[in-house]
């Protein structure tokens, strides 16, 4: 007997119903594995040296930190030298002199990108640097309409959170490609990908998704 059109049209809807539903559970899988299953990457395996910015406080103050129990050479990128200075005392403090700490100074408000890479080739020549962590963030002070922000906040948070990371990336990516090993880490916000909208920080979200490139 000859199929009926309700059904060859029931059974193609189902098969898209299906084909869908299975992109999605196998996109969440995915997501599952990567989040809370996937064996941790061990950063110390990857080389003696790594370069942190953002290195003065937070996140970034706690990694160099840690990175610093594995590798004699650290590279702490900030635009703050005292507190650069600080968070050098506190590693030797912690893991003792055998540990190189350099700082590099760089306002990423204020540099353009050719100045930063090449401060960045400059300061990492000669030095096996396995591991990048980008990791400067610059944040609206308090929730705004992206219509209210004044011109200078709009720049700088671009050069901070898009543009540094480019730039150093840049600046370090030849040498791991030499070597054929490396490791680059950008912090971004989860919130940023996980809601699909986030009023009032529109364009810190928008920044912050640029690190999941
Ligand atoms: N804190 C959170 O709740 C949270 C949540 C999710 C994701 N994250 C992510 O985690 C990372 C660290 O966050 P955090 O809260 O630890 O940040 P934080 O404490 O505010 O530290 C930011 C770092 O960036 C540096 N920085 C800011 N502007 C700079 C500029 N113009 N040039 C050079 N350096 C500059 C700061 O230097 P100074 O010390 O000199 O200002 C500081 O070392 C960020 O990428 C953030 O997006 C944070």
């Amino acid at each position: 007997m000859a199929t009926e059109w309700p059904e060859i049209i029931l059974t193609v809807i189902c098969s898209l119903g299906f084909i869908s539903l299975s992109k999605t559970f196998i996109h969440f899988a995915r997501w599952m594995w990567v989040m809370f299953f996937r064996p941790l990457k061990n950063l110390k395996t990857y080389s003696s040296g790594a370069i942190i910015t953002g290195s003065t406080d937070g996140t970034g103050k706690a990694i160099s930190l840690e990175l610093a129990s594995s590798g004699p050479n650290i590279l702490l990128v900030g635009q703050n030298p005292k507190k650069l200075e600080a968070t050098s005392k506190e590693i030797r403090d912690t893991h003792g002199s055998h540990v190189e700490v350099k700082l590099v100074v760089i306002d990423f408000e204020k540099v353009n990108g050719e100045e930063r890479v090449k401060k960045m080739e400059e300061t990492t020549k000669g030095l096996d640097i396995g591991v990048l962590v980008n990791n400067t963030d610059m944040a609206n002070p308090y929730p705004r309409y992206s219509h209210e922000e004044d011109f200078e906040f709009l720049d700088a948070i671009i050069k901070v959170n898009v543009e540094a990371i480019t730039w150093v990336t840049r600046g370090v990516i030849k040498g791991m490609i030499r070597k054929k090993k490396g490791a680059i880490i950008s912090i971004g916000f989860a919130s940023c990908f996980v809601v699909p909208s986030f009023p009032l920080y529109t364009l810190y979200a928008a920044t912050k998704a640029y690190s999941f490139w």
